[in-house]
């Protein structure tokens, strides 16, 4: 197996696409044409982060992340790779994925090492995220997931397709204190209320989760999802882990992202939150040893001012993602 010139290793786990048996099946094949005869982007991006962390297992650890991905986007990410591989390419799609995943659950982990047990934990457009099931550090917590009530009803009734399979080795077994899933949407001015119906208390410490939802957000909705979560910092220790794309990095896909943010740590402070850490992919925190090679992308950019929004020597985007970690004032984190 050779090393790729960023770190990665090539080879069996890129060569050849592996389905398992459970996507076979006529229940999980008809679900996963639901998704995508049905669902629009925004939701089907939730099936397409899947596919990457499902690619990336070897790093994410995420064995559920096939069946919920299904096999279309499992063999398009795929496809991307190969071509990646064949290409030469700086960076292996999935590689920014597979490090926002690592860096949500090691932040996760610290903070609710810092807070009491009992803590919350709301993941915010969970789509397929599969913390409850993968992490123990949640063992002490009630999880809330919260997205489109297509979403959760078609994650729900594969998560028991698997349950049900013959092979014991696929049945999810919750790692969580208590899992619960909320339907709704969150730019409605319902969705805490509908949280706060399923068992959420305010008062009582929590960690939000918003990976991979904001951006999809318009400006005033993502503004005053941010406020309302800001808002519980009075209430609760509260400790937010989100990421933020700049300004050219909402040009990669026109028709769903649309909210940026090229200065998180001015713009959280000015909501209500403190403590606001903010890094790059690439950073120390942040490459897993994922990034390595110095002629990568990542390294790239990090190397020049982020005020900057074109590449100097070829006048291309600085796409960046920002990976931030904030929490409420009367946090200890
Ligand atoms: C790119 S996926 C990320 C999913 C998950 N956080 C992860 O990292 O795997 C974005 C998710 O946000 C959900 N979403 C987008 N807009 C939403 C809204 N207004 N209300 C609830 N969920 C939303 C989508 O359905 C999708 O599941």
């Amino acid at each position: 197996m050779s090393v790729h010139n960023n770190g990665l290793q090539e080879g069996a786990q890129w060569q050849e696409l592996k389905l398992p048996h459970l996507l076979h099946t006529d229940a999980v094949q008809k679900l996963h044409a639901t998704i995508q005869n049905k669902w629009d982007s925004l939701r089907q991006s939730a099936c397409q982060t899947a596919a990457g962390r499902a690619l990336w297992k070897h790093v994410t650890h995420d064995p559920l992340a096939d069946l919920l991905s299904g096999e279309t986007h499992l063999r398009k990410f795929h496809e991307k790779i190969k071509n990646d591989l064949l290409n030469n390419a700086r960076e292996i799609s999935g590689v920014i994925l597979a490090v926002r995943t690592l860096w949500f659950d090691s932040k996760l982990e610290a903070a609710l090492d810092s807070l009491s047990g009992g803590t919350q934990v709301v993941l915010l457009g969970a789509g397929m995220d599969t913390r409850a099931y993968r992490l123990s550090c949640l063992k002490e917590s009630h999880v809330f997931e919260v997205d489109f009530p297509e979403v959760l009803e078609v994650k729900t009734t594969l998560l028991e397709a698997a349950n049900e399979s013959i092979n014991n080795d696929q049945h999810p077994t919750l790692k969580a204190k208590s899992l619960c899933r909320v339907a709704a949407d969150i730019t409605n001015n319902d969705w805490l209320e509908k949280l706060q119906n399923s068992g959420f208390v305010p008062e009582k410490s929590t960690v939000w989760v918003l990976e991979g939802i904001i951006y999809y957000l318009s400006h005033s909705d993502a503004m005053q999802v941010l406020q309302i979560i800001a808002d519980k910092c009075a209430l609760a220790s509260t400790v937010l882990l989100a990421d933020f794309m700049n300004k050219p990095s909402t040009t990669l896909s026109s028709s769903n992202f649309h909210f940026y943010c090229d200065w998180p740590e001015r713009l959280l402070p000015s909501l209500g939150f403190s403590h606001v850490k903010l890094s790059q992919i690439g950073d120390p925190d942040a490459h897993f040893g994922l990034t390595a090679d110095p002629s990568n992308l990542f390294n790239k950019l990090r190397s020049l001012p982020r005020s900057m929004q074109t590449h100097p020597d070829d006048g291309s985007p600085c796409c960046r993602l920002y990976l931030v970690q904030a929490s409420g004032l009367i946090s200890q984190t």
